[in-house]
């Protein structure tokens, strides 16, 4: 018999993967409800979107405070491009647009750390800094919710010699245990969330950080989701938990809330070019594109104005309603902190059936399955916007209401009742 093509040999294995055979499963055994990898076609007006032929409403996006549809942002991305072009064409181990350090030293300003270095997303400045910052004698100890970027990264870290351990969700006992169990090491490198976007707890950073500094300790803290968002004028959650930056690295994302792209790196000026030297990321690759880099000054300004309290307390009324309403109306709510509000179905199968129950009814939210979450663990993820109306979070509730007892029947039946949307409509 002739063997398969190496090609085909190397499909059929990837096919055999356990994370592939799931998602693949959930694919063929929920066609019609299996809202992952959609296709918009069309955005706008509000936060309205067309997904094959249907019109929703997006409760789907990070862009938490509308600020992908400001008019002063969207013109500052019009004025990089008439000033840079669409692309420098070069990594920033070769050249930077002045942009590019402009935007650096304004984010440091803003945020109140020493230096920042830009990368091109949050993921390749983990999966950079991460492994460049640590040693064969150094650890990298994260919580075991970590988010995947820093997962990823501490393998690449672990690849290269250094020891890598896990410590239980936000526990600085734990922690503390971790640690004295890794001895000898040099330094070690801990790696939390500055929000777990899945859960919206903040973790106990001061607690923490008190058990990094008794053990040679350095926190590195992924803030993505509370950048731009959460804490005075957005600078996210450390600076309100630490009350300085002093023993960490803090990691911003300019692609959420921000609405811009890309991520950074906020640390002491000694380590800025020692990051840039040891990221292979901004060495060996491209960076965020000038005219990104030229709105982040005008979205600095506005987090900086009057205007960002003004849609934060737009935010805080949406965020209050939708919270309220999904308790009342009997259903597990997780979140609050971050405008990301979640309900627990379980079931993946139900969770998809759930999630496409909305968006027939015109509201898009995101049903978020393992691997993201645990494994029976299912959530539909609903992601508030400055930019909502009072009519959409309305209506959004109402749609819950109607879904609210399968989602109650599918939970105290263990989920899995072949839950079904058109027995509920009917
Ligand atoms: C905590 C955290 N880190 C990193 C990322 C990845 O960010 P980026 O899209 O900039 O790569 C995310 C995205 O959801 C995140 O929530």
């Amino acid at each position: 018999m002739i063997p398969p093509p190496p090609m085909d040999k190397l499909g059929q294995a990837l096919r055999q993967n356990t994370l592939v055979r799931i998602i693949e499963q959930f694919g063929e055994q929920h066609p019609d409800s299996h809202l992952k990898d959609l296709v918009i076609d069309e955005m706008g007006p509000g936060r309205e979107i067309v997904v094959g032929g249907h019109r929703v409403v997006n409760f789907g996006s990070d862009s938490f405070l509308g600020l992908d549809q400001h008019p002063r942002v969207q013109q500052a991305v019009e004025r990089g491009l008439e000033r840079w072009g669409t692309h420098n064409g070069a990594s920033r181990a070769f050249s930077s647009v002045r942009a590019n350090i402009e935007a650096e030293e304004k984010l440091a300003d803003w945020l109140g750390v020493e230096s920042v270095l830009i990368y091109p997303s949050v993921m390749l400045a983990n999966l950079g800094a991460i492994p460049g910052l640590v040693g064969r004698q150094d650890v990298v100890v994260l919580d075991e919710q970590a988010h995947h970027s820093m997962q990823e990264a501490a393998k690449i870290a672990k690849a290269n010699g250094a020891k890598v351990a896990a410590f239980a969700h936000n526990d600085p006992v734990a922690l503390e245990e971790t640690l004295k169990g890794l001895r000898p090491y040099r330094c070690a490198l801990i790696c939390i969330d500055g929000v777990y976007s899945m859960s919206g707890v903040i973790p106990p950073m001061a607690e923490l950080n008190g058990v990094a500094r008794a053990h040679d300790g350095v926190l590195y803290i992924d803030d993505a989701h509370g950048t731009g968002v959460l804490g005075k004028q957005g600078q996210g959650t450390v600076l309100d938990a630490l009350g300085s930056y002093e023993n960490t690295f803090v990691v911003g994302s300019l692609s959420k809330a921000f609405s811009c792209a890309g991520g950074f790196i906020g640390c002491p000026e000694s380590f800025h070019r020692l990051l840039k030297i040891r990221s292979s990321p901004y060495v060996f690759g491209g960076p965020v594109v000038p005219p990104y880099l030229e709105a982040i000054d005008t979205v600095i300004d506005i987090l900086r104005s009057e205007e960002y309290e003004g849609l934060r307390s737009r935010l805080d009324v949406h965020i209050a309603s939708l919270t309220q309403g999904l308790s009342e109306l009997g259903l597990v709510v997780i979140g609050g902190a971050t405008p990301i509000v979640s309900v627990l179905v379980g079931d993946e199968g139900d969770t998809l059936n759930a999630g496409k129950f909305l968006f027939d009814r015109g509201y898009y939210v995101q049903s978020v399955l393992f691997p993201a979450v645990p494994y029976h663990g299912g959530v539909l993820r609903v992601q508030c916007n400055a930019n909502h109306d009072d009519n959409q979070i309305r209506g959004l509730l109402d749609a819950f209401a109607a879904l609210a007892p399968m989602i109650i029947r599918s939970r105290s039946q263990g989920g899995v009742t072949g839950f079904d949307p058109v027995a509920l409509t009917a």
